[in-house]
C-alpha cells in the first residue's frame, strides 16, 4: 500500500488528484503539502483545508511555499481564467467556513519529518511548483536516499508547453526548483503534458459522476469555468492532468516512459522548458552530464488511465 505525501497547489484538476487518492483503496494518504501556483499560498492552503474537510479526509496539511526557491523572481500572476480567482472554479464557499488545524510545520519540513518517520516507505507526488520539495532537499540533502519514489506532473518534452509554446506551468512557475528535483539522486517520474492532455474527462462524465451527490457533485461544480475556459481546444472536457499523474504512482503498467537525464531552461525564452538526454546517447560534454537517470512519460493508454478514475471516485475503485 503507498504511502504517499500529497504535494499540491489546489486548484480545479488537483481537487480531483485529492480526491481520487483519498478514495483509492491503496493509499495511504500520509499528509498533504501545499504550494503557490493556481493560486496565492494562503489561497491553495485554504482551498486544501476546504476539500479535505468537503472530501473527509483526516490526513494532515502543512502550508508550503508562497515564493519560488530563488526568492528574487517574481511570482507571476494567478491563473484565474482557469482556476477563477479562489482556485476553485469561483463557486461560493459555505460562509462561514470552518476548517481543520494547519499542521504547524511548513511544508518542506512535513516532507522531511514524514519521510524520516517511514524511511524508504514513501511515495511524493507533487502536482505544483516543485518549490516545497527543492526546499526539502536544501535543507536535509540526505533526503532522496530515504524517499521510495517521487511522482510529479510537470514539463513538455515532446509537445508545446501550455504556459509559452516552450513551458508547462508548474516547471515554468519555478524553473530553479523543478531544475533541483529531477537532478536529484531519487527515482523520480515526470507525467506532462505528453500524457497529460491525452487524459480527458467529458462535461457528460462528470455530469454523470455528480449524481453521486456530494464529493462528486463539488468536483463537478469547481470544474465547470475550467473547463469553460478550455473549450475552445479541448471541446466539453476537462484536462485531469494531476489526477493523471496520481494514477501513474498506482498503474505504471498504462504508461511509456523513456530514460534519461533531465534539465529545466532557467531562463530566456524558453524558460521551463524541460529537455530530456536519452540515457545511454553520446553527446559532447554538456550540461546534462553528471545528472541521474530519471524517467518522463511519453505514451498512456487513455482510456484505461480515464476507466480507472471513473472507478475509484464512484467508489468502485
Ligand atoms: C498543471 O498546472 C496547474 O494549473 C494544474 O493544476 C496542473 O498541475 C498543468 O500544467
Ligand atoms: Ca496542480
Amino acid at each position: 500500500m503507498p504511502k504517499v505525501i500529497f504535494d499540491t497547489d489546489p486548484g480545479v484538476d488537483d481537487a480531483m488528484a485529492l480526491l481520487f487518492l483519498h478514495l483509492h483503496p491503496e493509499v495511504e494518504l500520509l499528509g498533504i503539502t501545499t504550494v503557490f501556483g493556481n493560486a496565492a499560498i494562503e489561497t491553495t492552503t485554504r482551498n486544501a483545508l476546504f476539500l479535505c474537510a468537503a472530501f473527509g479526509i483526516d490526513a494532515p496539511v502543512a502550508q508550503g511555499a508562497g515564493v519560488t526557491f530563488d526568492p528574487a523572481r517574481a511570482p507571476g500572476q494567478w491563473p484565474e481564467a482557469i482556476h477563477g480567482r479562489n482556485g476553485l472554479g469561483d463557486i461560493a464557499l459555505p460562509e462561514p467556513l470552518t476548517l481543520p488545524a494547519l499542521d504547524p510545520r511548513d511544508g518542506a519540513q512535513f516532507i522531511i519529518d514524514t519521510v524520516r518517520a517511514h524511511p524508504g516507505d514513501v511515495s511524493i507526488v507533487a502536482v505544483g511548483r516543485m518549490t516545497n520539495l527543492a526546499l526539502a532537499l536544501q535543507r536535509d540533502p540526505q533526503l532522496p536516499e530515504l524517499v521510495k519514489d517521487v511522482t510529479i506532473m510537470g514539463g513538455a518534452f515532446c509537445v508545446q508547453g501550455n504556459v509559452t509554446p516552450a513551458a508547462e506551468a508548474n516547471i515554468h512557475g519555478d524553473p530553479e526548483a523543478a531544475d533541483l528535483v529531477l537532478g536529484a539522486a531519487w527515482p523520480v517520474t515526470v507525467i506532462g503534458l505528453d500524457v497529460t492532455t491525452q487524459t480527458q474527462m467529458s462535461r457528460a462524465e462528470l455530469a454523470q459522476l455528480a449524481q453521486g451527490g456530494g464529493s462528486l457533485a463539488l468536483l463537478h461544480d469547481i470544474s465547470q469555468k475550467y473547463i469553460d475556459f478550455y473549450d475552445r481546444i479541448i471541446p466539453d472536457a476537462m484536462l485531469v492532468h494531476d489526477t493523471c499523474a496520481c494514477v501513474h504512482l498506482l498503474r505504471p503498467d498504462l504508461f511509456r516512459t523513456v530514460e534519461g537525464q533531465m534539465r529545466v531552461v532557467c531562463g530566456g525564452i524558453a524558460e521551463g522548458q524541460t529537455i530530456l538526454k536519452p540515457a545511454g546517447r553520446p553527446f559532447p560534454p554538456s550540461p546534462w552530464d553528471g545528472v541521474p537517470v530519471q524517467r518522463a512519460a511519453i505514451g498512456v493508454a487513455p482510456e484505461a488511465v480515464m476507466h480507472l478514475i471513473g472507478q475509484v471516485l464512484s467508489g468502485r475503485g
